[in-house]
């Protein structure tokens, strides 16, 4: 008995040590440099099921780099290019959907890349290429290559990154960095890239993609001229982030800690699940990926610090919810349904959102929405009231400047008291997002009860307003002589979206 217990005891601390090794991923780095380094027609690799955390198919002369199995979320298998050394995943597959780590895959080349499920005999994955050899380079990059000669190149992973690029890795506009849960993206514009809050797959209208972070190739340096070809950035081996037109001087730099500091690594620019983009270089004798960028520092500029529906104190970035779900969860959820936001009556609440009046509310990401001029508080609501695709509008007192949200409420943070936000709130027990039969019809009740309790307590609280505003008006003039208003001092040029070559001159939003 007591052996038993020893015995158990030991094994457990085994299984710690060799993860808390790994920092998570147990990889055979001796097995995986001795994997192939290329892949021929005809070839075919089994998934061992009993295998830990990766098994390694394919590796780099260098053996730093290994193509093989790799299991992620604990249950779930993909396809991937781990960095040996630190275990992290420098390219994945992710297939729409992917297969059981218990389950039986296999990888194979036929021409084409396939990773496939054997019992049911469908190809999971397929890099859709038709070549006669397989080869991961020595920068990470797999490709599968002609053999006619090494640089007729028919695919390589480096076209298609999934969160990560590493240095030397162009990344285009027809590609994008995307985090797992493909909840957040960074994708490249004419003369910018930006990172966006993307809509969830499932929801077809009614929400578009919300850019929280944009970064602007800098006017004086950028030598961008509308026509001569797409932009693509690439992070170089000096510490930087260069985005270019064509080979040469970049059009613009955006450097990291240790830019010109000598530091040679490998380095890699990562969009984070928390929606954050950091670049690391690895420190080889310490064995560790040192942070050296981090493109967002505010917590109230971060998506995933509140999530939707609720308002961000800085600096702390502490949360309040905007609108409450129904069902007590916590803040609503925001959820697209198809019927955009009109609702049958053609802009009248119609049972297909709620609206939500707050005060003190603006978006962090304000110098990133299309606004337009506005009289006043109710002028700019009703313009947003009746437009089926916007989500939410905050009017700014001090400058007349009425902003748009064409999502649903993200990022709000903690204003002074001339922002003034109105929202539409669709929440999951919203019948317009669907539900089945006699269950839905009594939800719908329930719901609507509830709907009009808040259309009697919105219309008892915009007739309390009303009454405050007046009361406040005096008081409101002599203050709004005495203040200054930060926004009329702000820079002009970057709020006038209207114009392109002022959006250039945003240069680096936030930095
Ligand atoms: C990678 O391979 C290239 C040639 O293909 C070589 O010039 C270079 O030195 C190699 N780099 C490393 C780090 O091994
Ligand atoms: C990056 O783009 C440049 C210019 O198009 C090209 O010359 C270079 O080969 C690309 N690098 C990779 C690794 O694809
Ligand atoms: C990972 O697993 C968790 C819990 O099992 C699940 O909620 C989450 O959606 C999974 N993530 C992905 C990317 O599959
Ligand atoms: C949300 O619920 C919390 C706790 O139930 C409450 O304190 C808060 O006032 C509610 N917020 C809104 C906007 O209704
Ligand atoms: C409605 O809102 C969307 C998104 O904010 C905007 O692009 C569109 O121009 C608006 N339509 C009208 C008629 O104002
Ligand atoms: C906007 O400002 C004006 C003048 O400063 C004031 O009279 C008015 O009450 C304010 N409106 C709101 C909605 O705060």
């Amino acid at each position: 008995m007591e052996a038993v217990r020893c015995f158990v005891t030991m094994c457990v601390a085994t299984v710690v040590v060799a993860l808390a090794c790994s920092g998570g991923v147990a990889v055979d780095a001796a097995a995986a440099a001795a994997a192939a380094q290329e892949l021929r027609r005809g070839f075919t690799a089994a998934h061992d099921r009993s295998s830990s955390q990766f098994e390694a198919v394919l590796s780099d002369p260098s053996g730093v780099f290994a193509l093989g199995f790799l299991r992620v979320n604990s249950t779930m298998l993909d396809l991937a290019v781990l960095h040996l050394p630190s275990s992290f995943p420098l390219w994945r597959a992710i297939p729409d959907r992917p297969a059981q780590w218990g389950a039986p895959a296999s990888l194979s080349f036929d021409g084409d890349l396939l990773l496939t499920d054997p019992a049911s005999n469908k190809v999971t994955w397929s890099a859709a290429a038709a070549g006669d050899r397989v080869v991961l380079l020595n920068t990470s990059n797999l490709q599968i290559q002609t053999a006619a000669s090494a640089s007729s190149v028919v695919w390589q992973s480096f076209d298609t990154p999934s969160d990560t690029i590493v240095q030397g890795q162009n990344l285009t506009s027809a590609a994008a960095l995307r985090t797992s849960d493909r909840r957040f993206a960074m994708r490249m514009g004419t003369n910018y890239f930006g990172l966006y809050i993307d809509p969830p797959l499932s929801s077809s209208s009614g929400v578009a993609a919300a850019m929280y972070w944009k970064h602007t190739a800098l006017q004086a340096k950028a030598e961008i001229v509308a026509g001569g070809g797409a932009t693509y950035a690439r992070v170089e081996p000096d510490g930087y982030l260069a985005m270019y037109q064509k080979e040469g001087p970049p059009a613009d730099v955006l450097s990291f800690d240790t830019f010109n500091h000598g530091v040679r690594s490998l380095r890699r620019m990562t969009l984070e699940t928390d929606g954050n983009l950091r670049a690391y270089y690895y420190d080889n004798p310490q064995s560790r990926w040192v942070l050296d960028f981090t493109a967002i520092t505010d917590p109230c500029s971060l998506p995933t610090t509140c999530g939707a529906y609720a308002v961000c104190v800085p600096p702390t970035g502490r949360c309040a919810c905007l609108a409450n779900a129904t069902d007590g969860s916590g803040c609503a959820a925001a959820v697209a349904a198809a019927g955009g936001l009109c609702g049958r009556t053609g802009g009248e609440v119609g049972g297909l959102y709620w609206e939500v009046r707050r005060n003190r509310v603006e978006p962090a990401n304000k110098e990133l929405l299309p606004f337009e001029n506005s009289p006043s508080a109710a002028d700019c609501e009703a313009r947003c009231a009746r437009n089926c695709s916007c989500w939410g509008s905050v009017y700014s007192n001090g400058t007349g400047y009425c902003y748009f949200m064409d999502y649903p409420a993200q990022m709000m943070v903690e204003a002074d008291e001339r922002k003034v936000g109105y929202f539409k709130v669709r929440s999951l027990e919203n019948p317009a997002s669907g539900g089945g039969g006699g269950k839905a019809a009594g939800v719908k009740v329930a719901l609507l009860v509830v709907g009009v309790t808040v259309v009697v307590v919105a219309a008892a609280f915009g007739a309390y307003r009303v009454w405050k505003r007046r009361c406040r008006t005096a008081a409101g003039d002599v203050r709004g002589q005495v203040g200054v208003d930060d926004e009329r001092l702000s820079p002009g040029p970057y709020k006038n979206l209207g114009s392109f070559s002022s959006v250039e001159l945003s240069s680096s939003f936030r930095r």
